[in-house]
């Protein structure tokens, strides 16, 4: 098919919702670890973000939103190709060329279509675009010779699709297309979030990542906590701020903190020291949030103020990617029999 080389990844990025530290941590830093060993490829998937009904000007900023992001927690544009799939047309032409060879079936069995029929919804409430949605993706994917897609548990069968449309369409006309194989780490940190469930962005229990200083706090210090009476021993176990503080404190802090709460005091190691309360286990907590995402807080404020920086930087990763997207579609109209 092609000639040796690095193994390619590929993820995308859907621009709905602010990026909280769930995020952060269960796929942001993951995909950047990735592309330190692999040829790296990530993209902005924003005509997928159409599929559900968006504003357009908040489909807009979350674009630079996702894009900012990306950057200020540490992307590297001269190592990953980062992109916007609207940018690739290539994209669009392989999703149509791969839809005539996907069958109807296995796109009635998606996921998201069953349960968007399980949730009452008719033939006439759901788009097209949402009924396709895995064949898009399978463009995504395909159009690059991806090797490996690390994605989260949700889209495994989207993946399945994927692998599934490659084949078919290898089947007729032998290999054309690399078939990608998912990466789903089962040993993906779930991040709670401040009312003990998942940390989402649609349990409105997330702690964003670039939130103002004042709404940070705000978040913080509106936590529930039980009724402890100031200056008692608090318990650490199963405490949903001693939980996140715990994913990003240094070990000697997270001992420190944890101290702090058994003893109920400031100085664990001296009673006569101030009380350590509630009030003070959430100043812990804004704190080293503070201090873990501070340069990228700052960057990530540079970055939305600076939107032709963004637009530039988005543009010449499409370009980059439209070289690899040209010569893969190239193949597949040879192949079907597209005169080009
Ligand atoms: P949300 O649940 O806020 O809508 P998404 O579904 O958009 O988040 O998830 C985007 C990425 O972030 C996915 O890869 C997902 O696995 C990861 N992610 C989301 N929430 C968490 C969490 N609480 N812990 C770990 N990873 C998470
Ligand atoms: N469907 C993915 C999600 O909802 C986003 C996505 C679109 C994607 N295209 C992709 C992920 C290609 C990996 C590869 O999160």
């Amino acid at each position: 098919m092609s000639e040796p080389r690095k193994k390619r990844v590929l993820t995308g990025v859907k621009p709905t919702g602010v990026p909280h530290i769930g995020n952060y941590l269960g796929a942001i830093q993951p995909a950047l670890e990735l592309s330190k060993e692999y040829d790296s490829f990530l993209f902005i998937a924003d005509l997928h973000a159409l599929t559900t009904r968006q504003d357009p000007a908040h489909l807009t900023e979350q674009t630079f939103c996702v894009a900012a992001t990306w950057l200020a927690a540490g992307l590297d544009p001269s190592r990953v190709v980062f992109y916007k799939q609207s940018d690739i047309p290539e994209i669009p032409t392989l999703a149509w060329i791969l839809s005539c060879y996907t069958p109807l079936g296995l796109l009635n069995r998606a996921h998201s279509i069953k349960a968007a029929r399980q949730e009452g919804a008719t033939d006439e409430d759901i788009n097209h675009g949402l009924f396709t949605y895995p064949v898009l993706m399978a463009a995504d994917i395909l159009i690059f010779d991806t090797d490996v897609v690390p994605v989260g548990k949700d889209q495994k069968q989207h993946l399945e699709i994927a692998q599934e449309a490659a084949r078919k369409l290898n089947l007729a006309h032998g290999e054309v297309l690399r078939v990608p194989e998912p990466k789903i780490d089962e040993a993906v940190m779930t991040v709670p979030g401040l009312d003990g469930r998942k940390m989402s962005k649609s349990y409105g229990n997330s702690i964003e990542l670039f939130a103002s200083d004042k709404e940070l706090w705000n978040k913080i210090k509106n936590v529930k906590t039980d009724s402890t009476v100031y200056g008692q021993p608090l318990n650490p176990e199963n405490e949903v701020m001693f939980e996140i503080y715990k994913l990003l404190g240094r070990p000697e802090q997270v001992a420190k903190l944890e101290a702090q709460y058994r003893s109920g005091r400031t100085d664990p190691n001296d009673p006569a020291s101030k009380p350590f309360g509630w009030g003070d286990a959430k100043k812990a907590l804004n704190e080293i949030v503070l201090e873990r995402f501070g340069p990228a807080r700052a960057e990530y404020r540079r970055l939305m103020n600076d939107k032709p920086y963004l637009r530039k930087l988005l543009a010449e990763g499409a370009e980059k990617a439209r070289t690899t997207a040209a010569g893969v579609l190239g193949r597949v109209l040879d192949a079907v029999g597209i005169v080009r």
